[in-house]
């Protein structure tokens, strides 16, 4: 009965970032202080599945993540549903009801794999259909976790910063759709799948306020960068795209470096793969792999279809399968929606 009960249920895919997003310039809002760029990987290995159940019988709002109760007492929690609400017609029944939310994820959390990207676009997306609102509420998603706004689309997406102190345009949009290069792949090598050791958050808070560095990253490099990369994707030019995405991966790193205290994410594992893969590339003589470390020691490796079987026998030579955690074959990317 309708009248009793509402009930939705969403699942919302994986972002990894070519170009990535490194400080706010409000903390507040999650406002980036530079554009990024991602591909969305298909739904069927990784993603997030949150169920809303909202009713006038219960007594309180709930909140649980893999099993475990959260606190509403959450201020990217609060601001996202805050946003959601004030969209809502304010004539909906059921807009002041009382709900519990279950979220879950089929992948570590925290540990540098874009659980809360997944996390916070499901949530969203979630509550939007909830209260029925039609609008793109990527602007929402970013308010729970940045990299969020990105998992709201398919394939190729670009977030922008924006311009308004509101935030109101820093928003993601579909550059292209997976089907537009179907044959990539992203392989994820999990080094480690413990919490990672300091949040995003906070090492980008410290990197704004110590790295010198971090402006010209910001200012000089990442605006050529996503230009050079977006047409790299559009002409399907793997080569530049790879390079573009190594030296990329290798930027933020050094800008974690550059941060006082530095804030170290890679571990002898990633360094080993991030030289396995400049070995084979070299050993090609073109580049067939790319790498890309997130805030975490995590690889995450871009490549083409063709050539996962050869580089998936490089990485068990290397690490010899009992000592690899785990790994994801070949994922390709998603030119879904998020699917309600
Ligand atoms: O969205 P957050 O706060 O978890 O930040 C994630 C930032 C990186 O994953 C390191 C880069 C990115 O653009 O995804």
């Amino acid at each position: 009965d309708s009248s009793k009960v509402k009930v939705v249920t969403c699942i919302a895919p994986v972002n990894i970032a070519v170009i990535k997003y490194w400080g706010k310039s409000d903390e507040n809002l999650i406002i980036p202080i530079n554009d990024s760029l991602s591909g969305t990987l298909s739904m069927d290995f990784m993603c997030a599945k949150t169920t809303i159940i909202a009713s006038p019988e219960l007594q309180e709002n709930t909140f649980w993540l893999n099993g475990k109760e959260q606190s509403f007492n959450n201020k990217r929690l609060t601001n996202c549903l805050q946003e959601v609400k004030r969209l809502a017609s304010k004539s909906l029944p059921h807009l002041n009801w009382k709900f519990s939310i279950k979220s879950e994820n089929n992948f570590p959390t925290a540990a540098g794999l874009a659980s809360s990207a997944a996390g916070y676009a499901c949530l969203v997306s979630a509550l939007a259909k909830l209260y029925e609102i039609e609008d793109n509420v990527s602007f929402i998603a970013r308010m729970g976790s940045g990299s969020a706004c990105r998992s709201m689309y398919g394939g190729w997406v670009l977030w922008c910063k924006g311009s308004s102190p509101d935030g109101r345009d820093s928003i993601a949009k579909q550059i292209a759709p997976a089907s537009h290069w179907p044959e990539m792949r992203v392989l994820i090598l999990v080094v480690n799948d413990e919490r990672k050791k300091y949040s995003s958050t906070d090492a980008m808070k410290r990197s704004v306020e110590t790295s010198e560095l971090l402006k010209y990253r910001a200012n000089q490099i990442v605006p050529k960068m996503t230009k050079a990369c977006i047409e790299a994707i559009q002409k399907k030019d793997f080569e530049i795209f790879a390079e573009i995405t190594m030296k990329e991966s290798n930027s933020i790193h050094a800008i974690c470096q550059d941060t006082y205290p530095p804030c170290v994410y890679l571990n002898d594992t990633s360094h080993t793969v991030a030289n396995a893969v400049h070995a084979y590339n070299e050993f090609k003589s073109s580049n067939k792999v790319a790498y890309t470390y997130d805030a975490g020691p995590n690889a995450v490796l871009y490549l083409l279809d063709s050539s996962v079987d050869e580089f998936m026998s490089v990485i068990n030579y290397l690490f010899p399968p009992q000592d690899t955690a785990e790994y994801y074959k070949g994922l390709p990317l998603s030119s879904n929606q998020l699917s309600q």
